[in-house]
């Protein structure tokens, strides 16, 4: 029988639970997604791409690369466009990492990077968060670092903990390790306003993923991107295919850069209307959660499975959570406030039954 490399056979695939399920009838707070259908001018964008019959030519991203360079404020040469943020996750790894070579993560983390790690052989070097999720572990984090070292990893705000990191503690450690490169995920970037853009000019070993998965309503077009220093970025080229993303997601994106107010809108209610308003029923109700700082949170009822059962069985997506820091929990995002109130008709229900 033929082997694959040991160190993917020793490891486990990633498979997302109800991944192969129709989720279309559900209330989808699973899965970070944007929670509405997308709105009308990504549609019009999606029908005219189809008319204007391109789908037989190889794409090209040009117009696209100067809109995303002023949406993200750097010049062209500082980015790279990538099949979904997960497919800039692995080119960095893959220009990073080698059979052996260390990565320092907080964990839990986004599993992607650990999955990438794993194929590459890399060792993964885990910081845990605290019980309390009370915040980034950046003592334990930095004494992770050290000569093996060959790439950080920095989710903000992780996922699946929600936990934000300090902007001062990032730029400490893009200082403190000039020589090693320094990612940090900003896949929430449009729900939380924050970035580490600005340390980019004086951190040339700074390099930011982001997504329009999120905000952007695009999670199943694929369309990620990379920002950093155009001689890394130039690197990244050699390992990108010249065509893996497809048009038809470039141009919905740019529509969706044209029309700004739509998402900006959702993105305004998900976080001051309908994030608050959970948090409030949560509180009057004395369920544990942890708030985190992006779109989504962590719950902690006493019945975790009971709970994620009765969701689903009322027409309601949650995640329960397998890592062991956090197994006692479901992570749900925050939709509309109508989307809420729906979530806590049904969760009040399971609470009194
Ligand atoms: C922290 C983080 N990074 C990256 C991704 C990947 O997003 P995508 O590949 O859809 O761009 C996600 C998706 O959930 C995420 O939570």
């Amino acid at each position: 029988m033929i082997q694959v490399k040991p160190n993917i056979a020793a490891m486990s695939p990633y498979s997302p639970p109800w991944s192969n399920m129709e989720r279309k009838g559900y209330l989808r707070l699973d899965l970070n997604e944007y929670t509405q259908d997308p709105p009308e001018h990504v549609i019009t964008a999606l029908k005219a791409y189809i008319d204007e019959n391109r789908i037989q030519m190889y794409p090209e991203y040009s117009r696209f690369l100067s809109k995303l360079s002023l949406y993200a404020g750097v010049n062209e040469d500082h980015l790279i466009v990538t099949n979904g943020s997960d497919q800039a996750i692995e080119i960095i790894l893959r220009a990073f990492l080698g059979y052996g070579d260390a990565m320092v993560i907080a964990q839990p983390g986004f599993p992607i990077f650990e999955q990438v790690a794993g194929v590459i052989g890399a060792k993964i070097c885990g910081v845990s968060y605290d019980q309390n999720l009370s915040g980034f572990p950046y003592n334990e984090f930095v004494k992770a670092i050290n000569p093996e070292t060959k790439l950080i990893v920095i989710i903000n705000p992780d996922n699946p903990t929600g936990v934000a990191v300090s902007l001062s503690q990032i730029q400490k450690i893009l200082d403190e390790n000039p020589d090693i490169p320094v990612i940090v995920d900003e896949a929430y970037f449009e729900y939380t306003g924050i970035t580490s853009l600005d340390f980019l000019e004086t951190h040339p070993n700074l390099i930011i993923t982001r997504t329009f998965s999120k905000a952007f309503a695009m999670a199943g077009l694929r369309l990620g991107y990379i920002i950093a220093h155009p001689d890394i970025i130039s690197q990244f080229y050699k390992i990108r295919g010249p065509f893996d993303v497809n048009n038809c997601a470039t141009l919905v994106a740019e529509t969706q850069m044209d029309f700004p107010d739509a998402w900006k809108g959702y993105v305004h209610e998900v976080m001051n209307v309908s994030k608050p308003r959970l948090e409030r029923f949560f509180d009057e109700n004395d369920v544990r959660y942890y708030p985190g700082a992006a779109q989504f949170m962590l719950v902690q009822p006493q019945d975790r499975d009971g709970a994620v059962q009765y969701l689903k069985d009322h027409g309601i997506l949650v995640r329960p959570m397998v890592a062991e820091l956090i197994r006692h929990t479901f992570r749900m995002n925050i939709g509309t406030l109508e989307q809420t109130e729906q979530f806590i008709e049904v969760y009040k229900a399971f609470i009194e039954a």
